[in-house]
């Protein structure tokens, strides 16, 4: 990772913290905005209208960071950028790059929907960004418009993830929601574009986040179909994951080169090792994709608290953490007030 600041100081001892199920906290998902430029069915419908937070709503750069720092001495070492679209941000250079100085952190990776980032794709490089992974989930532009609810301009998104590419992200990773009847006739294409241009394509399961979406069982396509049917034209393996609590099944091809990951929230829940905790753009700490409940650190940091009361806080909320939604998740569930993901961060 560049931009380390060798200069700072040896931080205290890492103390690590376990929640009820005995989970520590190592990732760090930071939505630095709510707001998007695209209004992905699964996500943002665009038969909803959205206000979006203000700008004073949301933490500051240095708020942003100075938390991250308070999360790395309770264990956290990987911190990803999230939205809405995190390249709408205007001051994401200094968020990555104070993000980037903190040494405790092994790595940052965006997740983006790509629309901008030609534009910014060598500011990110500059600032320390360590891995992208591009939101991308059909590339027949009737579909992709209907998904991503504005008009598809697939090459724009195309040439943002080659530009990427040249500058030294690689490999990159796409993800890929699936949804029964609306994208799945794309997935062979998705398949010969990863495996022909370097990128690790991930399929996930269509998942009931916020209220908006009308997420319905019989629209989740599970991953062992996905995979059988893939195996037809390209014969799959499944492979280590690299680091335990990887979110998704990986799967080399066994013909070229190459893999694929599975995401399967609905069908396979990995909560039993769920070692993320969410930042809103707001700066409320949640401890899973469902919380109701919050801890608002916006607060605490605007209140002058310092950084040992923050961090008590978070002790609290984490050792106190007992979620494991995407193992208990019913018809009935699905109902409950949910947090939106573009607040929350994917
Ligand atoms: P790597 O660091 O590259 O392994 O990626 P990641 O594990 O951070 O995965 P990523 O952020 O790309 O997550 C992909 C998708 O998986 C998200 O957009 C969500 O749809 C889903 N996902 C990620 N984390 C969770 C989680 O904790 N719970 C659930 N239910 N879904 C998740
Ligand atoms: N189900 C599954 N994944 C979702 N995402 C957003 N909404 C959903 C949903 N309902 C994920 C997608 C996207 C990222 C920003 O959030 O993976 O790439
Ligand atoms: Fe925007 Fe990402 Fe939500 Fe799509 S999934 S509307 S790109 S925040
Ligand atoms: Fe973690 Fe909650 Fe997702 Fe389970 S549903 S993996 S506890 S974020």
């Amino acid at each position: 990772m560049t931009n380390k600041n060798t200069n700072s100081k040896e931080s205290n001892t890492i103390q690590e913290i376990l929640d009820l199920r005995g989970r520590p906290i190592k990732d760090l998902r930071i939505s630095v905005i709510d707001a998007c430029n695209f209004r992905c069915t699964y996500c943002m419908p665009n038969t909803k209208s959205y206000s979006f937070m203000t700008p004073d709503e949301r933490l500051t750069a240095d708020e942003i960071i100075r938390l991250a720092k308070i999360f790395t001495q309770l264990g956290v070492d990987k911190v990803r950028l999230t939205g809405g679209e995190p390249l709408l941000r205007k001051d994401l250079f200094q968020i990555i790059s104070g993000l980037s100085s903190i040494k405790e952190i092994k790595d940052i990776a965006l997740t983006t929907n790509a629309f901008y980032l030609k534009q910014q794709a060598k500011m990110l490089k500059d600032s320390g960004l360590t891995r992208i992974t591009v939101s991308l989930d059909s590339l027949d532009p009737k579909t992709n418009t209907l998904m991503s609810g504005v008009t598809s301009e697939l090459n724009r998104v195309i040439d943002g993830i080659r530009y990427a590419q040249e500058l030294g992200f690689n490999p990159i990773k796409m993800n890929t929601v699936v949804k029964k009847g609306m994208n799945d006739q794309d997935i062979k294409d998705l398949v010969q574009f990863s495996l022909n241009n370097n990128i690790i394509l991930r399929m996930i399961e269509y998942m009931d986040v916020g209220n908006q979406n009308d997420w319905k069982l019989e629209s989740v396509i599970p991953s062992k179909v996905l995979v059988e049917q893939i195996s037809k034209y390209a014969p799959l393996e499944v492979i280590e994951p690299n680091y335990h609590g990887e979110v998704a099944t990986r799967y080399r091809f066994k013909e070229s080169k190459g893999e694929i990951g599975f995401i399967s929230s609905v069908t396979q829940a990995f909560c039993g090792s769920c070692n993320r905790g969410r930042i809103s753009a707001s700066g409320k700490f949640y401890k899973c994709l469902f919380s109701t409940e919050e801890l608002d650190l916006r607060a605490l940091l605007r209140a002058n608290h310092s950084d040992q009361e923050i961090t008590k806080k978070i002790v609290e909320t984490w050792t106190q953490r007992n979620d494991n939604y995407s193992e208990t998740r019913t018809e009935q569930t699905k109902k409950r007030k949910k947090i939106e993901m573009y607040e929350m961060g994917g």
